[in-house]
């Protein structure tokens, strides 16, 4: 066989994807990053320490190198400097709660044929269900994906040296944002508009920050809340866009317009498509999970963001692709 001829090799896994779900999520459910980071690296050794089967932990190991999340030196097993910064628990950015959530997400997927043809959810629809217990998970899980984003805008935007700067965060979930820029400006206030119960974990989050005194919540739906008028320097619109479609988007950032400073900036994070359609893979296939758990959500081009911002009345609108799948838009 020559080497241009194609190999089932790469299709197997893609038909197994689920293996890689399941061994990462029951990898985290066990600490297994935790614990190998503390210095255990043989499958008895990490077997002690979570308290599963000699047999369980070696064959997760297998697993987690095959997926190539642990390397093999000597018959001694460590992470990855990947699995290291990004599912050791109790690192700012670790990705393990997530992982954990994620494995009990595997057997929604089994509607999408379904989901395909009805062209949307085939049971209640997530995102559009006020105070759905979904987001109670879901937002403490999703928070460390954004704390690289947190310090890259806070760069671009040069947050630290604002001075009294007011911010809003539609649909600020953990309070993410708002923990991270009122750490790093003493000055600043931040309010943050989600429905009651994610507020009150925001609330709790940002209080272990220490900033808590300068946080505010306003409980309700961001689509029928009046924003105040010219209020606020930085508007968070974060992991938000892809659940709304397209006239629902273009609504709520007219209205994020009117409740800006004259000079103030929107910031929007989120899975950003090329305008051709041709990637990047993580918002392409993104799109699958908003068709599954949303009514109208998706993952939107370039241009459709710039349609919207200068529909809404802004002007200035750049991109700012970052590390992580998400793309930072900034519109003043
Ligand atoms: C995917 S999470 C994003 C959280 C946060 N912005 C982040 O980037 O980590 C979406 C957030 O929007 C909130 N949300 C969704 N629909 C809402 C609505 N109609 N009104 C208020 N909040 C809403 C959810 O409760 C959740 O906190």
């Amino acid at each position: 066989m020559t080497s241009d001829q194609p190999t089932p090799d790469r299709i197997m896994h893609l038909v197994n994807g689920y293996w890689a779900t399941g061994i990462l999520g029951a990898a985290a459910s066990h600490s297994l990053f935790t614990h190998l980071e503390a210095g255990a690296d043989t499958a008895g050794g990490l077997a002690d320490r979570s308290g599963i089967s000699e047999r369980g932990a070696q064959t997760l190991l297998d697993g987690l190198v095959g997926i190539g999340l642990v390397e093999l030196h000597d018959g001694r097993y460590r992470n990855t400097a990947e699995a290291s910064t990004f599912l050791v628990e109790g690192k700012p950015t670790s990705l393990s709660e997530f992982a954990k959530l994620k494995m009990t997400h595997m057997a929604a997927l089994a509607d999408l044929p379904e989901v395909v043809r009805a062209g949307g959810p085939i049971r209640a629809a997530t995102v559009e269900v006020a105070d759905n217990p979904h987001w109670k998970k879901v937002v403490t899980a999703i928070a460390p994906q954004s704390v690289p984003v947190t310090a890259i805008v806070a760069e671009l935007l040069g947050l630290a040296d604002a001075g009294e700067i007011s911010i809003l965060d539609l649909g600020g979930g953990s309070g993410i944002f708002s923990a991270a820029w009122l750490g790093l400006n003493p000055a600043a206030r931040a309010t943050q508009l989600d429905w009651a119960p994610i507020n009150a974990i925001a609330r709790r989050l940002v209080a272990e920050q220490g900033v808590a005194d300068r946080f505010t919540c306003i409980d309700g739906d961001f689509h029928s809340t009046e924003l105040a008028a010219a209020a606020y320097d930085v508007v968070v619109y974060s992991h938000v866009a892809h659940q709304e479609g397209p006239e629902d988007n273009t609504a709520l950032l007219a209205k994020v317009r009117g409740a800006l400073r004259p000079g103030g900036t929107l910031v929007i994070c989120d899975y950003v498509v090329d305008d051709d359609r041709s990637g990047p893979s993580f918002s392409l296939i993104f799109a699958a999970e908003m068709l599954l758990k949303s009514r109208r959500g998706g993952t939107w081009r370039r241009a459709d963001y710039l349609a919207w911002l200068a529909k809404a009345g802004f002007e200035d609108v750049t991109f700012h692709p970052t590390p992580s799948p998400t793309t930072v838009i900034l519109a003043r």
